[in-house]
């Protein structure tokens, strides 16, 4: 008889013929840093993850270093907003002082900056607003500048979260012309207008004021589309694409990894973590085996890369092993 039970007799046998492992070296941790002073100000719907200011941020630092993380994600929050966005290619704006203080005092931290509008702009939006709609063309040019100004702080990688049109060309022929070839570019390639963003939206300030997004990302009844927009990153010189969200797209990551050969991440967003930490919460499932096996299910779908708010919690688990 076919005893397939025969190689899960016990963990010995279990951890030999295990075929997918999670490691501290797949993981991305996103910080929202605030321009300000003195602040360090819990997400409500995102309990464990802050809002921190340049000041307080060292002690989070400490430990993301302590914890063996490679990589931090960057959202900036600026104080003030105006219609295109201005501050995201201030040299002395609130990410470009976040990526020099974290490169000087955490030289071995991998630091990848997100390179959007949204908590830029007074609208709420990922770009320059014409009729009621994001003009993909008019941000483009505002892209090339905020990237510019991103690699001038002294950032490792940059990673575009807007889904305009032409993104990566714009923002590696920007880095090449500029000096900067060497750094990469990980591109949101595939990423769905989803209602998993919402506790983000709270943590970012980047809620849209009027309409949604649904011009400009995915709808998330397409697969096929998300190889489209997968290719064009790929053929326009992304290094690294990505999926987002990651739990309901797990098929997109599938397809992602089998048809491309870059490294392929996934975007383990804030909606999917908050929905983990509600229902552990009220004591509805276990918190910890949820998250494992959540993340789990990315590297078996074929992601190299998770970005998630998991992150130091994982690194924790895995250390102990
Ligand atoms: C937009 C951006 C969003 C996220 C990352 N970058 C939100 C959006 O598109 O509305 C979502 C991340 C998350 O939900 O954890 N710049």
């Amino acid at each position: 008889m076919n005893r397939t039970r025969r190689l899960r007799k016990s963990e010995g046998i279990r951890r030999l013929v295990k075929e997918n492992n999670l490691t501290v070296d797949d993981l991305i941790y996103p910080l929202f840093i605030e321009e300000g002073e003195n602040i360090e100000k819990e997400i409500v719907s995102m309990p464990g993850i802050f809002r921190f200011s340049l000041d307080r941020i060292s002690k989070e630092l400490d430990e993301v270093v302590a914890l063996n993380i490679p990589a931090v994600l960057l959202f900036g929050i600026p104080s003030e907003k105006d219609d295109e966005g201005t501050e995201t290619w201030n040299d002395n704006g609130i990410m470009q002082q976040a990526v020099r203080f974290i490169k000087k005092n955490y030289p071995s931290l991998y630091v990848i900056t997100d390179v959007c509008f949204c908590e830029y702009t007074s609208h709420g939006h990922c770009g320059v607003i014409h009729e009621n709609d994001v003009d993909n063309d008019a941000t483009l040019i505002n892209l090339a500048k905020q990237t510019i100004s991103h690699a001038k702080a002294g950032v490792d990688m940059v990673a575009p979260s807007g889904m305009m049109d032409g993104t990566i060309a714009t923002m590696r022929e920007a880095l090449d012309n500029n000096g900067f070839p060497n750094i990469p570019i990980m591109g949101y390639s595939v990423k769905y207008a989803s209602a998993f963003y919402g506790p983000f939206r709270d943590a970012a300030d980047s809620a849209p004021t009027f309409g949604d997004r649904r011009t400009y990302q995915m709808d998330p009844s397409n697969r096929l589309e998300g190889h489209r927009e997968a290719s064009f990153d790929d053929e326009e010189g992304a290094d690294i694409l990505m999926v987002k969200p990651a739990l309901s797209y797990l098929d997109i990551i599938r397809d992602l990894k089998e048809d491309f050969d870059r490294p392929i991440a996934c975007y383990n967003v804030s909606g999917e973590y908050a929905m983990v930490k509600a229902a552990a919460e009220k004591g509805w499932i276990d918190g910890e085996r949820v998250m494992m096996e959540s993340l789990l299910s990315m590297k078996r779908a074929g992601a190299d890369i998770i970005i998630t708010y998991f992150a130091k919690e994982v690194a924790k688990i895995l250390s102990k092993k």
